[in-house]
């Protein structure tokens, strides 16, 4: 792993103790308990920078894609500095509101809206709905028409690009279950335009997460701009490309494009294209804005040398954090206070599954009672946790300079219980 703690955001060593801003990751263990999901606000506010640098002077829209992180304190900073949010279900619509966005502010993805969510979207008049089928077409025009409402749309192509991904995270092949075949593009257009409560105003593609390299967003960008032409010749006429998100990070020795390196190829592309140079874009980036500015804090249990294998037992679980067991992720692991002797050690949970791990085979020196974190978990972490083996879900923090908040308080077994009744004795 060739990760360095200069290139994790907000993280430093001050007299060899690892640091979030100005506070100890040691003073917020004490004060907040661990596991613990720590933020950093100038982290965050350096990634909005770059994106918001990158659309400055444009038509071009960020709508932040918030299944990669949808704590309230995040989603509030986004939405002041402009941007809009690319939702995927009713929870996330609701978020969206709750913090103030307006309709416009938002653009709905995903292949199962329900009758219920389409009404809801609806309601708030959102400012796109980017559909993935036929079947989704007509119900959203029937509903649209119940409610004696108009919905604008744009359909998300598939443009069987290969992300060079984990397959998981791979969404833009043809055997992937999203978006509408690359060949049946213009004829669902056509059934779109035809359809009374529906406004065809865009096209939209995602192709998959965790791109690091340029060439698949050039490559489905170029599949995209054929079908406008295609489009335009039919007399189809858009008012947006939305190419949603999918830049990577660094987790390891990964070297992903710059958010204003992958902006300019896929600009570059559009700008040679006459049907499409006009056309404002709309991007929808998760991970590349959060992961960086997220760390998840935990504390060593146990340590349980085999024969076979060196276990280190740390607080925090595959429940808290999904991508390595997952994704075989390899996340950054560090001590938050570095020590001699250095074994091989698999950082694991107390979940009772040998799924049940956060790294594997790292080199530190493990000591029961330490505190480690893994860093660049700020996208995908709290918002995939779960409460297996009746988990409570980890509290979350925002530092900002030495200042810390408390934005989502942990939970309590009491939480979970209130949801649940029993039935009568009989
Ligand atoms: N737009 C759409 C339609 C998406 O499906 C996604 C992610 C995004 C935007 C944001 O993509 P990003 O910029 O974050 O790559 N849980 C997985 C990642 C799943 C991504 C799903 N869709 C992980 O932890 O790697």
């Amino acid at each position: 792993m060739s990760v360095t703690i200069e290139t994790l955001g907000g993280l430093s060593r001050r007299n060899g103790e690892l640091f979030c801003e100005n506070v100890s990751f040691r003073s917020l263990a004490e004060r907040f308990a661990t596991p613990l999901y720590v933020y950093s606000r100038s982290a965050l506010q350096a990634r909005i920078d770059d994106w918001s640098r990158g659309v400055a002077g444009t038509s071009d829209r960020v709508f932040y894609a918030m299944k990669a992180n949808n704590n309230l304190a995040v989603l509030d900073l986004f939405l002041r500095a402009g941007f809009g949010f690319d939702i995927v279900s009713r929870g996330e619509l609701e978020r969206a509101l709750a913090v103030g966005a307006k309709g416009s502010d938002i653009v709905y993805s995903g292949v199962g809206k329900t009758e219920e969510d389409l009404r809801a979207a609806l309601k708030a008049d959102v400012l796109c709905f980017n559909v993935e089928s036929i079947p989704e077409l007509e119900r959203l025009n029937a509903t649209a028409a119940a409610m004696g409402r108009k919905a604008r749309i744009s359909l998300r192509v598939n443009p069987n690009v290969d992300a060079k991904t984990h397959p998981y995270i791979s969404t833009g092949l043809k055997n992937n279950k999203f978006g509408i075949a690359y060949d049946r593009a213009l004829e669902t257009y056509q059934a779109a335009a035809s359809m009374s409560n529906l406004i065809v105003t865009g096209i939209d593609c995602h192709i998959g997460s965790q791109i690091t390299e340029l060439e698949p967003f050039v490559h489905a960008a170029d599949k995209v701009l054929d079908l406008i032409e295609e489009l335009h010749q039919a007399g189809i006429r858009l008012d947006h490309i939305d190419f949603g998100g999918g830049l990577g990070v660094r987790y390891a020795d990964e070297t992903p494009p710059a958010a204003a390196e992958m902006l300019a190829a896929v600009r570059s592309r559009v700008a040679a294209r006459p049907a499409a140079a006009h056309l404002p874009l709309f991007f929808e980036p998760g991970r590349s804005l959060v992961a960086n500015c997220g760390s998840l804090l935990m504390r060593v249990e146990y340590l349980k040398p085999t024969t076979a294998k060196n276990f280190c037992i740390v607080d925090a679980a595959m429940n808290d954090m999904m991508r390595p067991t997952l994704y075989q992720a390899e996340m950054p692991i560090l001590p938050v206070v570095e020590r001699e002797g250095a074994e091989v050690w698999d950082i694991v949970g107390p979940v009772c599954e040998s799924g049940d791990f956060l790294a594997k085979e790292r080199t530190f020196a493990a000591h029961q009672g330490d505190l480690l974190v893994m860093a660049a978990a700020g996208a995908y972490g709290m918002s995939m946790a779960s409460n297996y083996n009746a988990r409570p879900r980890a509290a979350e923090v925002l530092v900002d300079g030495e200042h810390v908040y408390l934005v989502r308080r942990r939970e309590t077994t009491a939480d979970m219980l209130a949801l649940e009744s029993r039935i009568p004795q009989l």
